[in-house]
């Protein structure tokens, strides 16, 4: 099952190198509130482990590559994000993990709104009962 879409950025790059944009209401479904990015990443490290009440988020590894775990409490998808005209949307309500981090990964997110601890869920097995409470 699909539960996130890979959305394909157009390089529009030319001879000078490339260029990617991502602006509201085309490739952004959503106002970007809040933009943050994950680096340096140590070896064997994963990240996440959370779902989000109602933020909405869109992925990019802007340089190197990782792995999106989305899990939507009925299926699981794994995302290879290894290219800059590669993204991915994490929806609210959506457990996901980063794994397999490369060195020189740049793991760009956007965000629709700024940082609120009381949205998130950390614990898995409450994740699990609200996703299933709510359908
Ligand atoms: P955390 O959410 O644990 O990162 P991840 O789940 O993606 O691995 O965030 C690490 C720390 O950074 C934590 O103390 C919260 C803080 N933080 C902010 O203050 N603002 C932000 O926008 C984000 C994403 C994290």
């Amino acid at each position: 099952m699909i539960i996130s879409e890979l959305i394909e950025l157009t390089n529009l790059g030319d001879d000078r190198g490339s260029l990617v944009v991502l602006e509201h209401n085309k490739q952004v479904p959503f106002n970007i509130e809040r933009v943050y990015y994950i680096y340096a990443t140590e070896q064997g490290v994963s990240r996440g482990f959370h779902a989000h009440r109602e933020l909405e988020q869109i992925a990019i590894c802007v340089k190197g590559q990782c792995e999106m775990l989305l899990d939507n409490g009925q299926e699981k998808q794994t995302i290879l994000l290894d290219s800059p005209t590669k993204a991915v949307a994490i929806n609210k309500m959506v457990w996901h993990e980063m794994h397999n981090f490369s060195d020189d990964c740049v793991l760009l997110v956007l965000a629709s709104d700024i940082y609120d601890e009381s949205d998130y869920m950390r614990n898995y097995k409450a994740f699990i009962e609200a996703v299933n409470h709510d359908s």
